[in-house]
């Protein structure tokens, strides 16, 4: 058994989802025969309560040049990360050399609104292409992962920090040890560390279990996230539950009696031992859900393959990879993924090779239904699709339930 990223102890494997290609591995059909695979399973450590992947995939296999998810291509989260940035700004960098420093800034979604009020700032993102698209966005940027090393050179050229982000990021970080190292050394002796991550306690109670992929080695909660920062001499002073990603928390952190504490991380731990989330058989019970919804998503997107109805998926999420190759979905069931991304667009989607096509092709003429895979973003696309549903076309979710939109489940 594998020993847990954070204590050591033996990692308890809840779910194995079989083979997985990577997450973002969209593919061009010459590199069909070397597709990279992995096994993908969830685990749970009792000892220190966080649920993590068992087997990591090399970093460089995920995060390089190519990386094809860009943080600004949805509009909410677009809205999110500029409500974020002027809360951060106004609380945190008033002084006026302030500095602030984002880990994995990917195309500048959250920097691109300090950067113009004239607040020293860096981003540190390790994928080529995204941090270029930051630069470009007048986000100064530098293309490295953040790591001992990476802290003290950003230490050396600019000083310390009085606050450091990261949003959707830290989840993806195999070595927490090393990144809370990063921290000591980048952060101010009175910095904050505002955080956020896709939240354990949304991913159970919505069965979101696509959120499970390669990219994420963590899922947080208040209760692990706690245990892991307290051993490098931080606390968590603040936790706020956010709505995007599906259910995520944000964490405000300090140095261990520097920062006034509220009362909300008690009120989130105490929640977090009432939902069950250090019993493993919470766990064992989120199995047999996700093994109900596969068996229910297959049986829809079946019968509407019997009736002669046509089912194209929507939106190539990275999440979207977890749900076809574990229910084994293929082009016999969904004819393509429609999705704005451009470097995605005229590929396949990993492991099912499911052609992914731009917009265009979903208008003309639109499916009868549509598999939602940014389930996430569905309040912002069913309102731009409003044509779909004027023309008949229905939506079908499985988070947190499978169902058709408007008809209340399968029959
Ligand atoms: P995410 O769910 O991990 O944020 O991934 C978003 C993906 O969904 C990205 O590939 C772009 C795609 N997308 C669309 O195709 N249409 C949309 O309207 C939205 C919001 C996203
Ligand atoms: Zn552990």
């Amino acid at each position: 058994m594998k020993g847990c990223g954070v204590c050591g102890s033996s990692v308890e494997p809840v779910i194995f989802f079989g083979r997985m290609p990577l997450a973002n591995g969209f593919l061009r059909q010459e590199d069909f025969s070397t597709e990279y695979f992995y096994d993908l399973t969830f685990g749970f450590c009792s000892n220190c309560r966080m649920a993590q992947l068992i087997e990591n995939v090399p970093l460089e296999k995920m995060f390089h040049a190519e990386y094809p998810f860009f943080s600004s291509t949805s509009s909410g989260m677009t809205q999110h990360f500029r409500r974020l940035a002027h809360e951060v700004a106004h609380r945190w960098l008033q002084a006026p050399n302030a500095f602030v420093v984002e880990v994995g800034s990917n195309d500048g979604a959250l920097l691109r609104n300090i950067a113009p009020l004239g607040i020293r700032h860096l981003g540190v993102e390790p994928s080529g292409n995204v941090a270029k698209a930051a630069s470009s966005n007048g986000v100064e940027t530098t293309c490295r992962f953040f790591d001992p090393v990476a802290a003290r050179d950003i230490v050396a050229t600019y000083g310390q920090a009085d606050v450091v982000l990261a949003t959707n990021c830290f989840c993806h970080i195999q070595d927490l040890h090393s990144l809370a190292e990063a921290l000591e050394i980048v952060l101010k002796p009175v910095g904050v560390l505002i955080f956020e991550d896709p939240y354990l306690g949304d991913l159970i109670g919505n069965v979101a279990y696509d959120q499970i992929y390669d990219e994420h080695s963590y899922y947080f909660s208040i209760l692990s996230v706690d245990h892991w920062l307290t051993q490098h001499g931080f606390e968590t002073v603040d936790v706020r539950p956010q709505t995007v990603h599906g259910g995520s928390m944000r964490y405000v952190v300090g140095r261990v009696g520097t920062c006034e504490r509220s009362r909300s991380v008690d009120t989130q731990k105490e929640r977090e031992l009432n939902f069950g989330l250090q019993r493993f058989e919470t766990y064992l019970d989120f199995r047999s859900k996700i093994h109900f919804s596969r068996e229910k998503l297959l049986r829809l997107l079946q019968r509407l393959k019997n009736e002669g109805r046509r089912v194209v998926g929507y939106a190539a999420t990275s999440k979207s990879t977890t749900v076809l190759n574990y229910c084994e979905i293929s082009t016999e069931l969904i004819e393509f993924i429609s999705d704005t991304t451009p470097i995605k667009q005229w590929k396949y989607s990993p492991g099912m090779h499911i052609p992914v096509r731009p917009p265009t092709e979903f208008e003309s003429p639109y499916p009868d239904y549509a598999l939602l895979f940014a389930w996430n973003h569905a309040e912002e696309i069913t309102n731009k699709e409003l044509h779909f549903n004027e023309a008949g076309g229905r939506w079908i979710r499985y988070v947190p339930r499978v169902e058709i939109v408007g008809e209340g489940g399968d029959k």
